[in-house]
């Protein structure tokens, strides 16, 4: 893989934290395997409703993780499942738990932003989420696009980027912490995920970079990628104030 200078950062901090991060999913729900081996889901229901009924749609999942939540969980609904992470670690850790729960999906090490072991028009849906990690949505959103057969669709799910620019005080009242425009990378340490904090933290650092992304960047990339947005929402639960939580994007490769 030819990896960006930033990419390779990013790639190697969670190469370092994703037997951890199994770890701290498993202690978080000690029912996991269980869970995933039982038909259990863990969408929301609005990334449910966008696409409907996957029986037997070929799905990936650009950014699986070891716990491969999401990728389980669609698996669950019907889908015929590959699951991509730029490390080997979580496609490993991942492996294993479909080995163990008997799930029939393929686990890819593979960059998000090319998808390059992944045929062209190959899936009948992209799913892709945590795009902070991604350097260059524009160019992921060509990969995309190109492993998609016409007529498929993409969704992409991100917390909101509003709301990622607010701290909330102790007394409730908001205020504007990050900039919206003029946002340029994020390096920093890494410390792990919130699941680690409640864990006890992950004990262990590394240094990163986080990228933002506005909601006209997330529709340009995809229109100027050839998709046709579909459909737009702004969930209404968890978010901060009566702030969206997260923003969600169904596009169409037409
Ligand atoms: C927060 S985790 C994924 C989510 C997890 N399934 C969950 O919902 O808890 C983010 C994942 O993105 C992966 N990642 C970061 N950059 C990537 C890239 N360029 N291509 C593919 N995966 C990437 C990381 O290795 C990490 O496993």
């Amino acid at each position: 893989m030819n990896l960006s200078k930033n990419t390779q950062m990013v790639r190697d901090a969670w190469e370092q934290y994703q037997s951890d991060y199994l770890r701290f999913n498993v202690l978080d729900r000690p029912d996991y395997y269980e869970f995933f081996e039982g038909g259990g889901t863990d969408l929301s229901s609005e990334e449910v409703d966008l696409l409907g009924n996957v029986t037997s749609l070929d799905l990936l999942d650009t950014c699986c993780a070891a716990d491969a939540r999401q990728s389980f969980s669609w698996a669950n609904l019907g889908a015929s499942v590959t699951g991509c992470d730029i490390t080997t670690s979580a496609i490993e850790n991942a492996t294993r738990t479909a080995a163990r729960i008997g799930k029939d999906i393929d686990f890819v090490v593979a960059d998000a932003q090319t998808l390059e072991p992944i045929g062209d028009a190959t899936q009948d849906i992209v799913y892709a989420t945590y795009i902070i990690w991604l350097e260059d949505l524009r160019k992921a959103s060509l990969a995309w696009h190109r492993v998609l057969r016409t007529g498929g669709r993409i969704l992409m799910r991100q917390a909101h980027p509003v709301v990622d620019c607010l701290r909330e005080h102790e007394n409730g009242a908001l205020a504007v912490s990050e900039p919206y425009f003029d946002r340029g990378p994020d390096f920093h340490t890494f410390q792990g995920t919130p699941i680690a904090n409640r864990h006890g933290g992950w004990g262990k650092h590394a240094e990163v970079v986080e990228f933002f992304y506005r909601i006209e960047d997330m529709i340009n990339a995809l229109v100027e990628a050839g998709f046709q947005i579909a459909r737009v929402v702004e969930s209404r639960s968890e978010g901060i104030g009566s702030l969206p939580s997260h923003f969600t994007i169904l596009a169409r490769k037409t």
